[in-house]
């Protein structure tokens, strides 16, 4: 099941994926729809454990109550200390996509591959202030790398374009890695993001601090297809 969700939010690339951070948690329903109805492809949802990130926010009964709504691949961003311990209920809430934090873990390369054997694909995450080399070794066992530009735990932050060079340097390294970015999107940095070959671009405020989801959405896809085209016109 989980493959054709991978294959469905690599279909839906480019694409802006909500965060959900800072919507209405009372009515999490009309939220999904009215995203959906803007032409969401993919949700992104924030796991945090008040222990990895000072933040805390929800976990396995949310994503279970947002399977029942939505068919849209769940791609969970897991900003806890122990992903392991809680990476099969998760699944078994209906994520489809788990990505971990490089930094919370000893071998990544073995929490990748153990994700996997869950039937999930697995993506790996790394904080502006992290060393890129922390990623080596495991970027062959996942089948996304999450490139924050900021550091995790908070929506609202601004952009860090360390996540600009991060990106080009994976996307030369590895051409069929899905590479998404999260932290300070919005209609000034995602073209700078698309142009260093970023596939899903991670967005919460410049959505949620809108009334018009439809709207926000659009100007955020014209903004990677004009990245696209310009680097059409400079490459010709
Ligand atoms: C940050 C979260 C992000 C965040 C994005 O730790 O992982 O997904 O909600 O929010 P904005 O777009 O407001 O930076
Ligand atoms: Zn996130």
């Amino acid at each position: 099941m989980s493959k054709d969700k991978l294959q469905t939010i690599r279909d839906a690339a480019p694409a802006v994926l909500p965060s959900l951070l800072m919507c209405d948690f009372g009515d999490l329903k009309t939220e999904v729809q009215r995203l959906e109805a803007a032409g969401t492809r993919v949700l992104h949802l924030d796991v945090m454990d008040g222990h990895f990130v000072p933040n805390l926010t929800y976990g396995m009964p949310i994503i279970e109550g947002l399977r029942k709504h939505t068919d849209m691949p769940l791609d969970v961003h897991l900003m806890i200390s122990d992903p392991l311990k809680y990476a099969k209920p998760m699944v078994d809430a209906g994520a489809d996509l788990l990505t971990f934090h490089v930094e919370a873990v000893e071998d990544a390369q073995s929490v990748a591959q153990q994700i996997r054997d869950l039937g999930v694909a697995v993506g790996v995450a790394l904080n502006p202030g992290t060393p890129m080399e922390k990623l080596d070794g495991c970027l062959d066992a996942v089948d996304m790398a999450l490139v924050m530009s900021v550091e995790a735990g908070f929506g609202g932050q601004s952009f860090n374009p360390i996540a600009l060079e991060r990106l080009r340097t994976l996307r030369a390294s590895h051409p069929d890695l899905l590479l998404e970015i999260d932290g300070g999107i919005n209609e000034q940095t995602i073209g700078q993001a698309a142009a260093a070959g970023c596939d899903l671009f991670v967005v919460g405020s410049a959505i949620f601090g809108k009334q018009d989801y439809a709207a926000a959405i659009g100007s955020l896809d014209q903004a990677i297809s004009a990245a696209g085209k310009a680097g059409e016109v400079s490459g010709s």
